[in-house]
């Protein structure tokens, strides 16, 4: 990262995060005022110690300075641990705002952008990354403020002991300078290899413990070892790379250090001698000048607290700022259902990074409360064409109509609110069966919940769960059968009761009995709504009014079953090869 770089991302930090939390930032900055005057005191009070303890032995002193050491010690850890505690407290509220920040971002965003991430990179964004930031906005902004005080305040009192030694450790200050300028830029690098990899690791990890059951069955445990074992070996080399980086001006500073202690006393052993200086001069001034050390130590390092920081940030602004293309426009009308008429004119559309278009001049129209079916080989492009309707995609040319109008011209809150969905791969909350249904709505009665369960034919199955409604499902429904999963998920579309259906029937087959009820199921379900189902069992083919057949994203033929199979070829190879299956 650049410089310019930095202060913009910095500068967005303290604008949006940092500076409404301004005023604990004053307090702990008046706290590190503290720190830096109890530090310069205690290397103060060595000179009167000495002077008049050992030297002059005043007997009124014998108690008065070492109560003031102990005065001056308590109240530098009172000061350090107060200016701490704040400034914690802002970096977590910062975080929290940030994390905040980026789930809402994510939840606004386009279906194409979140899936082109793999998840485990969002992860690595909610969890490494802020942490990143946080580290910048405690350690940093203290270090910052406290360091520089506490050395101003230690040099200054080298000056007040003896100019001329204090002149000679400064000429060796400028070397720190040099060298915490060289370790950030490589601490920036290696940061944003570390996140990388921490990225890739979290995807792996998530994806190896949903894969369970896979790695099993092909038995690659230890093909998985080692892809573990090489991602969290790289992960480690990084996180070597970067504390090396981070520790490498320790032993450069403890040898400048030496050189300079070697050098003054050196150097005051002739002033010392010819009584320039005294003694007590001379204690004072040493330790002033190894206080000064751990700040001169932290100030050469915060750099790379910074750098890692606006490096963490800038990945996370990177999906803050992503504006999505599908959003909701306030000033649009909501969408006005009559009959619910669907109708697609002329509609392409090609996935984002394919050369292929996915489907080619649709031209199909539903009236409104019949039911359409979908059929056609896998890959035709079915699902393509549903997920255009509640416009998780925009068409690239051609328009979707409901009702007459424009469904990219109505606000995007009422056309989603008149359409549900049942999805081939069905999603599921780790939460009870009734809070899986009423996700549909979250003020549903408990009466609408068992309603829509008698509907969906799951009133049954549910009454024999250990804990009827209130029964955990598990992560994605794993406690269900196939067949349960699917009648939660008609009776959570039949709980939202909108005008549109649309329906990707699962193509696993289930036994006669679970068939005929999710069959039952999404008859009640469709019952006087415009249903578009993508349909691959024969019974739900026969009883659609208007049957389109799909082949390479386009529609080749239209009719009824028995239209079809006496006029479409495609149709009828479909028929007996799949269907009738
Ligand atoms: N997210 C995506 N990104 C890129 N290409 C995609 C994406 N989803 C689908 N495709 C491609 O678009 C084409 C149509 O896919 P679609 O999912 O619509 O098929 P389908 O008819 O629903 O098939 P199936 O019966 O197997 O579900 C396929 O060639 C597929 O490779
Ligand atoms: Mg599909």
């Amino acid at each position: 990262m650049n410089f310019p770089t930095l202060k913009v991302i910095l500068l967005r930090i303290y604008r949006f995060y940092v500076k409404k939390h301004l005023n604990k930032i004053l307090i702990s900055l008046l706290l590190s005022f503290g720190v830096a005057g109890s530090t310069a005191a205690i290397a103060w009070l060595l000179d009167p110690a000495i002077k008049k303890m050992f030297i002059e032995q005043d007997k009124s002193m014998m108690l008065l300075i070492p109560i003031t050491i102990v005065l001056a010690f308590s109240l530098k850890g009172a000061s350090l641990y107060f200016a701490r505690i704040i400034l914690i407290k802002v970096g977590n509220e910062v975080v929290k705002e940030i994390q905040i920040q980026l789930a809402s971002s994510v939840l606004k965003s386009d279906i194409h952008t979140i899936e082109s991430k793999h998840s485990g990179k969002y992860l690595s964004h909610f969890l490494y990354d802020v942490n990143q930031v946080n580290q910048l906005v405690s350690s940093g902004v203290l270090n910052l403020m406290k360091d520089t005080l506490t050395l101003s305040v230690l040099i200054s009192l080298m000056f007040y002991q003896n100019w001329k030694l204090a002149l000679f450790a400064l000429i060796v200050m400028p070397f720190a300078a040099f060298i915490a300028k060289s370790l950030g830029k490589r601490m920036g690098k290696a940061t944003t290899e570390s996140a990388q990899v921490s990225g890739s690791l979290t995807s792996f990890l998530s994806e190896m413990i949903k894969g369970s059951r896979m790695i099993k069955i092909y038995q690659q445990e230890n093909f998985e070892l080692n892809r573990s074992t090489k991602l969290i070996t790289s992960m480690m080399n990084k996180r070597n790379k970067l504390g090396f980086i981070l520790i490498r001006a320790t032993p450069i500073m403890e040898m400048l250090t030496g050189v300079m202690i070697a050098g003054f006393i050196y150097y005051s052993g002739f002033m010392i001698a010819s009584g320039e200086m005294g003694i007590n001069n001379f204690f004072s001034f040493l330790t002033a000048m190894m206080l000064a050390y751990q700040p001169i130590r932290s100030l050469a390092t915060i750099n790379m607290l910074f750098y890692q920081g606006a490096a963490g940030a800038e990945r996370v602004f990177n999906v803050l700022d992503a504006k999505p293309n599908i959003k909701e426009i306030e000033s649009y009308p909501g969408l006005k259902i009559n009959l619910g008429k669907i109708e697609f004119k002329n509609v392409s559309f090609s996935y984002p990074n394919t050369d292929e278009a996915a489907i080619k001049d649709i031209n199909i129209s539903i009236e409104g409360g019949s039911t359409a079916a979908l059929v056609g080989h896998s890959g035709a492009g079915k699902s393509t064409i549903i997920n255009l309707l509640p416009r998780f995609y925009d068409p690239n040319k051609g328009e979707v109509f409901i009702d007459e109008q424009k469904i990219s011209n109505v606000s995007l809150s009422s056309l989603r609110k008149n359409i549900s969905m049942v999805s081939q791969d069905i999603i599921l909350f780790d939460d009870t069966i009734r809070a899986n249904i009423a996700y549909a709505n979250q003020t549903a009665t408990d009466e609408q919940i068992i309603k829509a369960c008698d509907f969906a034919a799951a009133s049954d199955f549910i009454k024999n769960t250990p804990r009827g409604y209130d029964t955990l499902i598990g992560e994605n429904g794993i406690r269900l059968s196939g067949g349960q999963k699917q009648r939660i998920s008609i009776a959570r579309a039949v709980l939202k009761d909108s005008p549109v259906i649309l329906l990707d029937e699962a193509t696993s087959s289930l036994d006669a009995e679970s068939e005929e009820k999710v069959q039952n199921a999404i008859i009640n379900l469709t019952k006087n709504k415009t249903t578009l189902v993508i349909a691959h069992r024969l019974s739900t083919i026969i009883r659609a009014d208007k049957i389109f057949v799909l082949n390479k994203g386009k529609i080749v033929d239209t009719g009824t079953h028995n239209e079809l199979l006496k006029n479409s070829m495609i149709y009828k190879s479909l028929y007996s090869k799949q269907l009738s299956s």
